[in-house]
Protein backbone atom coordinates (compact mmCIF):
# COMPACT_ATOMS: atom_id res chain seq x y z
CA UNK A 1 0.00 0.00 0.00
CA UNK A 2 1.20 3.55 -1.20
CA UNK A 3 2.46 5.29 1.92
CA UNK A 4 3.68 9.51 1.42
CA UNK A 5 5.48 11.16 3.97
CA UNK A 6 3.93 13.34 6.39
CA UNK A 7 5.05 17.13 7.40
CA UNK A 8 7.27 15.73 10.44
CA UNK A 9 8.86 13.15 8.30
CA UNK A 10 6.58 11.03 9.67
CA UNK A 11 4.99 8.30 7.46
CA UNK A 12 1.06 9.13 6.79
CA UNK A 13 -1.37 6.41 5.77
CA UNK A 14 -4.15 6.94 3.71
CA UNK A 15 -7.23 5.71 5.87
CA UNK A 16 -9.94 7.53 4.02
CA UNK A 17 -11.47 6.21 0.37
CA UNK A 18 -12.89 9.58 -1.77
CA UNK A 19 -15.00 7.93 -4.50
CA UNK A 20 -15.79 10.72 -7.20
CA UNK A 21 -13.11 12.75 -6.19
CA UNK A 22 -12.56 14.67 -9.20
CA UNK A 23 -16.65 15.20 -9.25
CA UNK A 24 -17.98 18.75 -8.28
CA UNK A 25 -18.64 17.21 -4.77
CA UNK A 26 -16.10 15.00 -4.32
CA UNK A 27 -13.45 17.77 -4.65
CA UNK A 28 -14.61 19.67 -1.78
CA UNK A 29 -14.82 16.63 0.33
CA UNK A 30 -10.94 15.93 -0.39
CA UNK A 31 -10.33 19.73 0.18
CA UNK A 32 -12.20 19.59 3.72
CA UNK A 33 -10.59 16.25 4.79
CA UNK A 34 -6.96 17.99 3.83
CA UNK A 35 -7.73 20.84 5.34
CA UNK A 36 -8.33 18.96 9.01
CA UNK A 37 -4.90 16.96 8.39
CA UNK A 38 -5.82 13.83 6.56
CA UNK A 39 -4.80 12.31 3.78
CA UNK A 40 -7.37 11.29 1.76
CA UNK A 41 -6.94 8.47 -1.25
CA UNK A 42 -8.65 10.01 -4.16
CA UNK A 43 -10.34 7.26 -6.85
CA UNK A 44 -10.94 8.37 -10.12
CA UNK A 45 -11.04 7.05 -13.56
CA UNK A 46 -8.49 8.74 -15.79
CA UNK A 47 -5.95 10.95 -14.42
CA UNK A 48 -7.50 14.36 -14.94
CA UNK A 49 -8.34 15.38 -11.67
CA UNK A 50 -5.15 14.48 -9.82
CA UNK A 51 -3.95 17.81 -7.34
CA UNK A 52 -0.45 17.45 -5.18
CA UNK A 53 -1.05 16.35 -1.83
CA UNK A 54 -3.53 13.14 -1.61
CA UNK A 55 -3.23 10.36 -2.73
CA UNK A 56 -4.81 8.83 -5.91
CA UNK A 57 -5.65 5.63 -7.48
CA UNK A 58 -7.33 5.06 -10.84
CA UNK A 59 -10.32 3.25 -11.05
CA UNK A 60 -13.69 1.97 -12.24
CA UNK A 61 -16.45 1.59 -9.19
CA UNK A 62 -17.81 -1.00 -11.64
CA UNK A 63 -14.75 -2.94 -10.97
CA UNK A 64 -13.68 -5.29 -8.36
CA UNK A 65 -10.63 -5.92 -8.56
CA UNK A 66 -9.70 -1.78 -9.09
CA UNK A 67 -12.04 -1.69 -6.08
CA UNK A 68 -10.25 -4.28 -4.23
CA UNK A 69 -6.53 -2.01 -4.44
CA UNK A 70 -8.41 0.93 -3.98
CA UNK A 71 -9.92 -0.04 -0.29
CA UNK A 72 -6.77 -1.99 0.90
CA UNK A 73 -5.92 -0.43 4.18
CA UNK A 74 -8.98 1.88 4.18
CA UNK A 75 -11.03 2.60 7.69
CA UNK A 76 -13.72 4.78 5.90
CA UNK A 77 -15.42 5.20 2.63
CA UNK A 78 -17.04 7.92 0.99
CA UNK A 79 -19.01 6.33 -1.74
CA UNK A 80 -20.49 8.12 -4.76
CA UNK A 81 -22.88 6.07 -7.29
CA UNK A 82 -22.99 8.09 -9.99
CA UNK A 83 -24.69 4.68 -12.65
CA UNK A 84 -28.47 4.56 -13.55
CA UNK A 85 -28.07 1.25 -12.24
CA UNK A 86 -28.01 -0.76 -8.57
CA UNK A 87 -27.11 -3.87 -9.88
CA UNK A 88 -23.56 -3.54 -10.54
CA UNK A 89 -23.29 -2.40 -7.51
CA UNK A 90 -23.23 -5.83 -6.13
CA UNK A 91 -19.49 -6.32 -6.90
CA UNK A 92 -18.78 -3.55 -4.95
CA UNK A 93 -20.78 -4.30 -2.17
CA UNK A 94 -18.44 -7.59 -2.08
CA UNK A 95 -15.52 -6.23 -2.13
CA UNK A 96 -16.92 -3.59 0.96
CA UNK A 97 -17.83 -6.79 2.71
CA UNK A 98 -14.79 -8.38 2.50
CA UNK A 99 -12.19 -5.34 3.00
CA UNK A 100 -14.88 -4.10 6.08
CA UNK A 101 -14.62 -0.51 6.44
CA UNK A 102 -17.45 1.90 7.20
CA UNK A 103 -19.62 3.37 4.87
CA UNK A 104 -20.87 6.59 4.08
CA UNK A 105 -23.82 7.12 1.32
CA UNK A 106 -24.13 10.34 -0.99
CA UNK A 107 -27.88 9.64 -1.71
CA UNK A 108 -30.39 12.10 -2.24
CA UNK A 109 -33.13 13.71 -0.48
CA UNK A 110 -35.79 13.17 -2.71
CA UNK A 111 -36.37 9.74 -1.77
CA UNK A 112 -39.71 9.15 -0.17
CA UNK A 113 -39.20 6.25 2.24
CA UNK A 114 -42.91 5.74 2.04
CA UNK A 115 -43.03 4.87 -1.85
CA UNK A 116 -42.53 1.34 -2.59
CA UNK A 117 -41.36 2.52 -6.22
CA UNK A 118 -39.07 5.90 -6.08
CA UNK A 119 -40.02 9.34 -8.28
CA UNK A 120 -37.79 8.62 -10.96
CA UNK A 121 -34.72 6.33 -11.96
CA UNK A 122 -32.45 8.35 -10.24
CA UNK A 123 -33.64 8.20 -7.05
CA UNK A 124 -34.79 4.48 -7.67
CA UNK A 125 -30.85 4.20 -7.62
CA UNK A 126 -30.33 5.81 -4.99
CA UNK A 127 -32.94 4.24 -2.82
CA UNK A 128 -31.49 0.40 -4.22
CA UNK A 129 -27.86 1.49 -2.95
CA UNK A 130 -29.19 2.09 0.49
CA UNK A 131 -31.22 -1.32 0.61
CA UNK A 132 -28.25 -3.17 -0.76
CA UNK A 133 -25.85 -1.82 1.37
CA UNK A 134 -28.17 -1.99 4.60
CA UNK A 135 -28.98 -5.59 3.59
CA UNK A 136 -25.30 -6.66 3.07
CA UNK A 137 -24.65 -5.31 6.72
CA UNK A 138 -22.28 -2.91 6.05
CA UNK A 139 -24.57 -0.43 8.26
CA UNK A 140 -23.98 2.67 5.81
CA UNK A 141 -24.19 6.26 7.45
CA UNK A 142 -26.04 8.30 4.69
CA UNK A 143 -26.07 11.66 3.28
CA UNK A 144 -29.48 12.65 1.40
CA UNK A 145 -27.80 15.42 -0.49
CA UNK A 146 -30.56 17.71 -1.57
CA UNK A 147 -29.87 19.23 -5.34
CA UNK A 148 -26.28 20.55 -5.40
CA UNK A 149 -25.77 24.24 -5.75
CA UNK A 150 -22.82 22.83 -8.31
CA UNK A 151 -25.78 21.61 -10.93
CA UNK A 152 -25.65 25.01 -11.70
CA UNK A 153 -22.28 24.65 -13.85
CA UNK A 154 -24.32 23.35 -16.21
CA UNK A 155 -25.45 26.50 -17.57
CA UNK A 156 -21.89 27.68 -18.16
CA UNK A 157 -21.95 28.24 -21.87
CA UNK A 158 -24.89 29.79 -22.21
CA UNK A 159 -24.32 32.43 -19.63
CA UNK A 160 -21.09 32.93 -20.92
CA UNK A 161 -22.87 33.76 -24.49
CA UNK A 162 -26.27 35.31 -23.53
CA UNK A 163 -29.17 36.45 -20.84
CA UNK A 164 -31.56 33.61 -21.31
CA UNK A 165 -30.76 30.03 -19.99
CA UNK A 166 -33.19 27.41 -21.34
CA UNK A 167 -33.27 23.90 -20.23
CA UNK A 168 -36.31 21.15 -18.87
CA UNK A 169 -37.28 23.00 -15.74
CA UNK A 170 -37.37 20.69 -12.30
CA UNK A 171 -39.62 20.90 -9.24
CA UNK A 172 -38.39 23.25 -6.68
CA UNK A 173 -36.19 22.05 -3.82
CA UNK A 174 -33.86 23.56 -0.86
CA UNK A 175 -30.32 23.70 -3.24
CA UNK A 176 -27.65 22.70 -1.03
CA UNK A 177 -24.24 24.04 -1.60
CA UNK A 178 -22.04 21.69 -2.00
CA UNK A 179 -19.33 22.99 0.12
CA UNK A 180 -21.61 22.06 2.68
CA UNK A 181 -22.28 18.72 1.86
CA UNK A 182 -18.66 18.36 1.80
CA UNK A 183 -18.28 19.91 5.46
CA UNK A 184 -21.01 17.58 6.59
CA UNK A 185 -19.59 14.26 4.77
CA UNK A 186 -15.87 15.28 6.07
CA UNK A 187 -17.26 15.70 9.63
CA UNK A 188 -18.68 12.08 9.35
CA UNK A 189 -15.63 10.67 7.93
CA UNK A 190 -13.59 11.91 10.52
CA UNK A 191 -15.97 11.24 13.19
CA UNK A 192 -16.00 14.44 14.27
CA UNK A 193 -19.89 14.87 15.08
CA UNK A 194 -20.99 13.91 18.43
CA UNK A 195 -22.43 10.44 17.49
CA UNK A 196 -22.18 7.91 14.90
CA UNK A 197 -25.43 8.48 14.12
CA UNK A 198 -26.46 6.40 10.95
CA UNK A 199 -29.16 9.06 9.45
CA UNK A 200 -30.53 9.45 7.18
CA UNK A 201 -28.87 13.07 7.32
CA UNK A 202 -31.12 15.38 4.76
CA UNK A 203 -28.61 17.77 3.78
CA UNK A 204 -30.21 20.80 2.73
CA UNK A 205 -29.84 24.78 1.53
CA UNK A 206 -31.94 27.51 3.59
CA UNK A 207 -34.45 28.50 1.11
CA UNK A 208 -36.65 26.67 -1.45
CA UNK A 209 -35.66 27.74 -5.39
CA UNK A 210 -36.93 26.86 -8.41
CA UNK A 211 -34.46 27.38 -11.44
CA UNK A 212 -35.21 30.54 -12.53
CA UNK A 213 -34.72 31.85 -8.98
CA UNK A 214 -31.20 30.36 -8.99
CA UNK A 215 -30.53 31.77 -12.88
CA UNK A 216 -31.76 35.42 -11.34
CA UNK A 217 -29.77 34.93 -8.40
CA UNK A 218 -26.64 34.56 -10.40
CA UNK A 219 -27.54 37.20 -12.63
CA UNK A 220 -27.46 39.35 -9.60
CA UNK A 221 -24.07 38.16 -8.71
CA UNK A 222 -22.90 38.88 -12.22
CA UNK A 223 -24.65 42.45 -12.50
CA UNK A 224 -27.40 41.30 -14.93
CA UNK A 225 -30.65 40.44 -15.74
CA UNK A 226 -30.49 36.70 -16.56
CA UNK A 227 -33.53 34.62 -17.34
CA UNK A 228 -34.75 31.14 -17.18
CA UNK A 229 -37.53 29.91 -19.92
CA UNK A 230 -38.02 26.17 -19.60
CA UNK A 231 -38.28 24.23 -22.66
CA UNK A 232 -40.70 21.19 -23.12
CA UNK A 233 -39.83 17.93 -22.54
CA UNK A 234 -40.32 16.21 -26.00
CA UNK A 235 -37.71 19.44 -27.13
CA UNK A 236 -35.49 18.65 -24.42
CA UNK A 237 -34.94 15.23 -25.04
CA UNK A 238 -34.41 16.03 -28.59
CA UNK A 239 -31.66 18.32 -27.70
CA UNK A 240 -29.77 15.85 -25.41
CA UNK A 241 -29.81 13.27 -27.93
CA UNK A 242 -28.75 15.58 -30.57
CA UNK A 243 -25.76 16.15 -28.27
CA UNK A 244 -25.12 12.44 -28.59
CA UNK A 245 -26.18 11.42 -24.60
CA UNK A 246 -27.00 8.12 -23.92
CA UNK A 247 -30.64 7.15 -24.50
CA UNK A 248 -30.97 6.02 -20.90
CA UNK A 249 -29.62 8.67 -19.28
CA UNK A 250 -31.72 11.18 -21.62
CA UNK A 251 -35.07 9.29 -20.15
CA UNK A 252 -33.74 9.12 -16.71
CA UNK A 253 -33.03 13.23 -16.83
CA UNK A 254 -36.49 13.67 -18.36
CA UNK A 255 -37.95 11.55 -15.73
CA UNK A 256 -36.39 13.18 -13.22
CA UNK A 257 -37.56 17.14 -14.60
CA UNK A 258 -41.28 16.12 -14.97
CA UNK A 259 -42.09 13.48 -12.16
CA UNK A 260 -40.20 14.82 -8.95
CA UNK A 261 -42.55 16.55 -6.91
CA UNK A 262 -41.18 19.61 -4.76
CA UNK A 263 -39.93 19.45 -1.69
CA UNK A 264 -40.42 22.71 0.49
CA UNK A 265 -38.05 20.70 3.26
CA UNK A 266 -35.43 22.44 4.77
CA UNK A 267 -33.81 21.41 7.49
CA UNK A 268 -30.67 21.72 10.08
CA UNK A 269 -29.04 19.02 9.36
CA UNK A 270 -25.75 20.62 7.91
CA UNK A 271 -25.44 23.10 10.86
CA UNK A 272 -25.76 19.83 12.76
CA UNK A 273 -23.09 18.02 11.36
CA UNK A 274 -20.70 20.99 10.54
CA UNK A 275 -21.84 23.46 13.27
CA UNK A 276 -22.67 26.14 10.75
CA UNK A 277 -25.66 26.74 9.40
CA UNK A 278 -25.95 26.20 5.36
CA UNK A 279 -25.31 28.60 3.11
CA UNK A 280 -27.35 30.32 0.51
CA UNK A 281 -27.84 29.67 -3.53
CA UNK A 282 -26.79 33.52 -3.66
CA UNK A 283 -23.45 33.29 -1.47
CA UNK A 284 -22.57 30.36 -3.92
CA UNK A 285 -23.12 32.51 -7.09
CA UNK A 286 -20.83 35.21 -5.54
CA UNK A 287 -18.03 32.52 -5.17
CA UNK A 288 -18.46 31.18 -8.02
CA UNK A 289 -19.32 34.50 -10.87
CA UNK A 290 -15.98 34.28 -12.11
CA UNK A 291 -16.65 30.63 -13.75
CA UNK A 292 -20.01 32.18 -15.50
CA UNK A 293 -18.13 35.63 -16.26
CA UNK A 294 -18.18 36.11 -20.35
CA UNK A 295 -14.53 37.33 -20.00
CA UNK A 296 -13.55 33.69 -19.16
CA UNK A 297 -12.35 30.94 -21.19
CA UNK A 298 -11.24 27.92 -19.44
CA UNK A 299 -14.05 25.64 -18.88
CA UNK A 300 -14.97 24.69 -14.71
CA UNK A 301 -13.79 21.47 -13.77
CA UNK A 302 -16.95 18.62 -14.73
CA UNK A 303 -19.59 20.88 -16.26
CA UNK A 304 -22.45 19.37 -16.05
CA UNK A 305 -24.50 19.74 -19.70
CA UNK A 306 -26.50 23.02 -19.97
CA UNK A 307 -29.74 20.35 -20.77
CA UNK A 308 -28.96 18.52 -17.40
CA UNK A 309 -31.70 18.70 -14.91
CA UNK A 310 -29.65 18.17 -11.43
CA UNK A 311 -29.93 14.58 -9.79
N1 LIG B 1 -25.77 16.68 -8.27
C1 LIG B 1 -26.79 16.58 -7.42
O1 LIG B 1 -27.69 17.45 -7.33
C2 LIG B 1 -26.86 15.38 -6.50
C3 LIG B 1 -27.87 15.31 -5.53
C4 LIG B 1 -27.92 14.17 -4.71
C5 LIG B 1 -26.97 13.16 -4.86
N2 LIG B 1 -26.00 13.29 -5.81
C6 LIG B 1 -24.98 12.20 -5.93
O2 LIG B 1 -23.72 12.81 -5.78
C7 LIG B 1 -22.82 12.29 -6.74
C8 LIG B 1 -21.75 13.32 -7.03
O3 LIG B 1 -22.35 14.47 -7.61
P1 LIG B 1 -21.46 15.48 -8.43
O4 LIG B 1 -22.33 16.61 -8.78
O5 LIG B 1 -20.17 15.70 -7.72
O6 LIG B 1 -21.18 14.62 -9.74
P2 LIG B 1 -20.00 14.83 -10.81
O7 LIG B 1 -19.43 16.20 -10.73
O8 LIG B 1 -20.56 14.35 -12.09
O9 LIG B 1 -18.90 13.81 -10.31
C9 LIG B 1 -19.08 12.42 -10.37
C10 LIG B 1 -17.71 11.78 -10.36
O10 LIG B 1 -17.88 10.37 -10.37
C11 LIG B 1 -17.00 9.81 -11.32
N3 LIG B 1 -17.54 8.57 -11.87
C12 LIG B 1 -18.60 8.43 -12.69
N4 LIG B 1 -18.79 7.13 -12.98
C13 LIG B 1 -17.81 6.45 -12.35
C14 LIG B 1 -17.45 5.07 -12.29
N5 LIG B 1 -18.15 4.14 -12.94
N6 LIG B 1 -16.37 4.72 -11.55
C15 LIG B 1 -15.64 5.66 -10.90
N7 LIG B 1 -15.94 6.97 -10.92
C16 LIG B 1 -17.01 7.36 -11.64
C17 LIG B 1 -16.89 10.86 -12.39
O11 LIG B 1 -15.70 10.65 -13.08
P3 LIG B 1 -15.52 11.11 -14.62
O12 LIG B 1 -15.09 12.53 -14.49
O13 LIG B 1 -14.50 10.18 -15.12
O14 LIG B 1 -16.88 10.96 -15.27
C18 LIG B 1 -16.89 12.15 -11.59
O15 LIG B 1 -15.60 12.52 -11.16
C19 LIG B 1 -23.72 11.98 -7.95
O16 LIG B 1 -23.13 10.97 -8.74
C20 LIG B 1 -25.00 11.54 -7.31
O17 LIG B 1 -24.97 10.13 -7.13
C21 LIG B 1 -25.92 14.38 -6.61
Amino acid sequence: MPDLTGPMGNPRRSSILVTGAAGNLGREVVDRLQSHGALPRCLERDGTGRRSGVEWVVGDLTDPAAMRAALEGIDTVFLIWPLLDAAPAHDLVAELVAAGPRVVYLSSTAIDDEAARQSDPIVQVHADMEALLRAADLRPVVLRSDTLASNARGWVSQIRVGDVVSGPDMARTAVVDERDVAGAAAAVLLGRHDRWDDGPHLLTGPEVLGRADQVALLGTALGRRLRFRAVAADLARSRMLGDGRPERLVEALIAASTRRPESNRVTDHVERLTGRPAGTFARWALDHAAEFDRGTTAAPPSAHDPATPGR
